[in-house]
């Protein structure tokens, strides 16, 4: 009898970062290992997922945990800096050991790249001790990546505090990592899977699970939007999403509404009710053709043949999907990882287009309706997205490169 192995995984406690975790438990799970996942108790509450004398297993044999984050439950976690700052003083203490076991990450290959480079970024000057990019340059960390803006590395939205509290573990951690599992395809990220013999490509992980009634989501989640979109034509719904973090200024929001007007073809649009404040529908704005939810499985709808295209913050989650369904994109990032998802999008696959902003920031009603416009007209990127959808589809079809490394790893683990 071989070992079976434990792996304890352990996800930054916001949906970007959790649901490619649940979701790589599970493929763990079907290969037979065990898997303990960590929660803090506040994400775990609100998941509703069943907690009893701290832990319980779930519908899909994952064995879930809680440690507190250190905050009181009333606190504001949408600061994710404080949530960050208090997990790193609260969580290691309570963890004896377990860290060293940790060798899963959740990120693009890119992301990665940025972090593996980071040390010979300061060594060259190009950013100093603090996090503070010293020259206006872009940056290629290999050939075949995009020209990147320093400015928008992961640790740019966090900028002094990372460099205080997180640089030199991060660096230690990724050290000791023997693989440093990505969840993408060889085949969308070439160039950054290069920088490092010990990226290991696993992805797109892209499990959608009809039986699935628990979901690991904060909202609930509309299934009537699936009904609604059965009764749309084939490819003429706009998906509009922005994940489960950016917030819209309450001017663009207004704006927005106003372009969905202004389309001719029906939206599905994802509003999270915990921004109430912002977003406030402007009095001219009908949607008449569209459907406003809260929350959707959207991987489900990415999937549904009623979308055409999909407007998106460029969340790295989002972006394989999208690419995973061969849906066309508009790119709208709002920070970080999201500005280089839009230059794989746009300028390395070319299966999107970007939105042009105005001197203040904002982006006009007009140039939303003929951006979409100019998606639905343009067959090239209809085409380029259906290849490169079949093209990552390989990846994990059998004999693929990324079903094969993981089950290396497996192997390797167990
Ligand atoms: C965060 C960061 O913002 C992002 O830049 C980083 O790459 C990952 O972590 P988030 O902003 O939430 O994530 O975006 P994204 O990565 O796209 O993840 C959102 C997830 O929520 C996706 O898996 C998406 O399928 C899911 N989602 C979104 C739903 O299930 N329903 C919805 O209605 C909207």
């Amino acid at each position: 009898m071989g070992i079976i192995p434990h792996f304890l995984v352990i996800p930054f406690p916001v949906l970007g970062h959790i649901n490619p975790i649940t979701q790589f438990s599970n493929v763990l799970i079907k290969h037979g290992c065990k898997v303990t996942f960590l929660h803090t108790e506040f994400s775990h509450k609100r998941a509703q997922i069943s907690a009893k004398d701290g832990g319980s297993k779930d519908h899909n044999n994952i064995n879930y945990v809680t440690l507190p984050d250190g905050l009181d439950h009333e606190d504001d976690r949408s600061d994710l800096v404080k949530v960050l700052l208090s997990m790193i003083k609260t969580m290691p203490s309570l963890l004896p050991k377990l860290i060293e076991d940790i060798n899963a990450l959740d990120s693009s290959a890119t992301t990665m790249a940025s972090v593996h480079s980071l040390p010979k970024l300061m060594e060259d000057g190009i950013i100093d001790s603090d996090g503070n990019t010293t020259k206006k340059q872009k940056i290629q960390f290999s050939p075949l990546m995009p020209m990147m803006d320093p400015t928008h590395f992961a640790w740019g939205s966090i900028g002094k505090v990372f460099f205080d509290h997180l640089y030199q573990q991060e660096i230690q951690l990724l050290n000791l990592a023997e693989w440093w599992l990505c969840n993408t395809a060889y085949d969308l990220e070439p160039g950054a899977l290069s920088v490092s013999p010990r990226f290991l490509p696993i992805g797109p992980l892209m499990e959608i699970d009809n039986n699935n009634n628990k979901s690991s989501s904060f909202w609930k989640e509309d299934t009537t939007c699936l009904e609604w979109l059965d009764q749309q034509q084939p490819q003429s719904v706009v998906y509009v999403s922005f994940g489960s973090l950016a917030v819209m200024e309450s001017n663009q929001f207004k704006e927005l509404a106003l372009a969905l007007d202004l389309i001719d073809n029906p939206f599905l649009w994802v509003v999270r009710p915990d921004n109430k404040d912002n977003y406030k529908y402007p009095d001219e704005f009908h949607g008449r053709k569209g459907k406003i939810v809260v929350w959707v499985s959207q991987k489900k709808v990415l999937n549904h043949p009623a979308i055409a295209c999909f407007i998106s913050h460029c969340g790295w989650n989002s972006t394989i999907e999208g690419v995973y369904s061969g849906v066309p994109f508009l790119c709208w990032p709002f920070f970080s990882d999201q500005f280089w998802d839009e230059s794989y999008i746009c300028d390395v696959w070319k299966v999107g287009l970007g939105l042009n902003k105005d001197e203040n920031g904002f982006i006009s009603k007009e140039e939303i309706r003929k951006k979409v416009e100019k998606l639905f007209g343009d067959e090239g990127i209809r085409e380029r997205s259906l290849k490169l959808k079949q093209v990552t589809r390989n990846n994990l079809a059998e004999g693929g490169k990324s079903k094969k490394n993981l089950e290396n790893f497996v192997n390797w683990a167990k």
